[in-house]
């Protein structure tokens, strides 16, 4: 069975979540390969929002089989909570949920290591992290001696493992956390955590990479490529390969069997948390945007930066997902403006450049250089098909996915299944 991957190709919320959901009845399974409990999807059906965090967007299609795959790392009380919402929502997600033994956990001493690190600054600025504990998970599991995973849960020498980890993390903790908090690192308290942990899901923890050997199909990342650890806008990025150069190693398919990626991205930009952004509004402008898409987050609510679309970093992580479709979001909110302007290239230091600099300091420093371009104010929402937009509307698009490079294969004008257009 081929494979499709769905890559966010800016800075995240591109609504991946939504692109999965309606591409799903397609596929047999739906799995999440990097991140955890800081990406926040909402997908919309009829009258029903579902706000899924772990657990992929294909679960609402009860015949896709679901996998949150080794790059992933979990947090066991919100993907508990999440499961019960659903339940509580007639949805029954563990008859097709799979959970990699491979997955990191996210334990408490984590959340504690985020929250204390975040209120530093690098480069003269928080990354604003969403104090899900992603960053100190993830160096734990590159640092090795104090990683806990999925299949730890369910193992006898537990006990012992988080005894010794609770010492060298009290130790490690001390000047960074407070009384209370280093007294929530009691062993014996997180030890019967786990066993409640283990208890819920131990049913659904297996070998997902034998799976998904046997099952090839459709992938999807969180976040958004320039939040990618090692391509993005570094060190104000998260801490996986959420570009589709993670897809392999985080689903552990191989590269050979994936035929097809679907790079998503909003037809303006928005970023949460802290870092460059050069077409960041912070003026009527970006707050109209805000306003119209409700640019808040799902998993942090907090206000999204808004600005208009940035082709020379879309260009990039478009190249650099080697996306083969273009799938344009949000078209709807763009309705409402007389004109727009689409970045094309940056002036940095009187030079015109076309490319992504690497440091965030100078990425700071890069103007954005605009191409406007003439609005349509016209509602696009009950458009259903490409001959029914405005002529703008077709000018904008047609202009974004040149300057991109990639073919338009969807275009969304609203949250909901329905206000979807697929030329795929
Ligand atoms: P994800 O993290 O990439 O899945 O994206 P989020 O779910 O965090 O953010 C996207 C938001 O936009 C959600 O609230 C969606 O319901 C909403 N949405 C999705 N597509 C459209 C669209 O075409 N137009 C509008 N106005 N909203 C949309
Ligand atoms: P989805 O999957 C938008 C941002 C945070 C912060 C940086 C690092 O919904 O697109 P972290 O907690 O990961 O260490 O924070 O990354 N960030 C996101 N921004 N959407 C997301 O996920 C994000 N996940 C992380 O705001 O700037
Ligand atoms: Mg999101």
């Amino acid at each position: 069975m081929p494979a499709t991957c769905v890559i966010g190709l800016q800075w995240g919320d591109e609504a991946k979540g939504k692109l999965v959901d309606l591409l799903a009845p397609n596929y047999d399974v739906v799995v999440r390969y990097q991140g955890g409990a800081n990406a926040g999807h909402t997908v919309v059906t009829g009258s029903e929002v579902y706000k899924l965090h772990h657990v992929p967007s294909g679960i609402l299609s009860s015949h896709i089989q679901n996998v949150i795959c080794p790059g992933v790392v979990i947090e066991p009380n919100m993907l508990i909570k999440e499961l019960t919402g659903l339940e509580s929502r007639g949805i029954q997600p563990r008859l097709n949920l799979k959970i990699s033994e491979r997955a990191h956990v996210v334990m408490p001493w984590h959340m504690i290591e985020d929250q204390a690190i975040n209120k530093t600054v690098v480069s003269g600025e928080s990354i604003g992290t969403t104090n899900r504990g992603i960053g100190p998970c993830y160096r734990d599991k590159v640092g090795r001696t104090h990683a806990i995973r999925m299949a730890d849960l369910i193992s006898p020498s537990l006990p012992n493992r988080i005894s010794e980890i609770v010492q060298a993390k009290r130790t490690l903790l001390a000047p960074l956390a407070s009384r209370e908090e280093l007294d929530q690192l009691d062993a014996d308290r997180i030890t019967s955590l786990c066993r409640t942990w283990a208890d819920s899901l131990g049913s659904m923890i297996c070998d997902t990479t034998y799976f998904l050997h046997d099952q090839l199909d459709e992938g999807k990342g969180a976040q958004g490529s320039l939040l990618d650890i090692d391509h993005g806008t570094f060190p104000f990025v998260t801490s996986s390969n959420a570009s589709g150069v993670g897809v392999t190693s985080g689903s552990g398919i191989p590269p050979r069997a994936i035929d097809r990626m679907i790079g998503v991205a909003k037809a303006y930009s928005t970023r949460v948390g802290g870092g460059p952004f050069p077409t960041e509004l912070l003026d009527a402008t970006g707050n109209k945007i805000r306003e119209i898409g409700r640019e808040y987050g799902t998993t942090t609510g907090r206000p999204r930066r808004c600005g208009w679309f940035d082709a020379v970093a879309v260009r990039y992580t478009a190249r650099l997902s080697g996306a083969n479709y273009l799938s344009l979001m949000m078209l709807d909110v763009l309705s409402h403006f007389d004109e727009l302007k689409v970045c094309v290239a940056y002036e940095l230091d009187g030079q015109r450049i076309d490319r992504l600099p690497c440091q965030a300091d100078v990425l700071r420093r890069c103007q954005p250089i605009y191409e406007t371009l003439p609005g349509w104010n016209h509602d696009v929402t009950k458009v259903r098909s490409m001959k029914d937009f405005p002529v703008n509307a077709r000018k904008y698009m047609d202009r974004i996915s040149e300057l991109v490079s990639v073919p338009l294969g969807v275009v969304s004008v609203g949250p909901d299944r329905q206000q979807t257009i697929f030329l795929i």
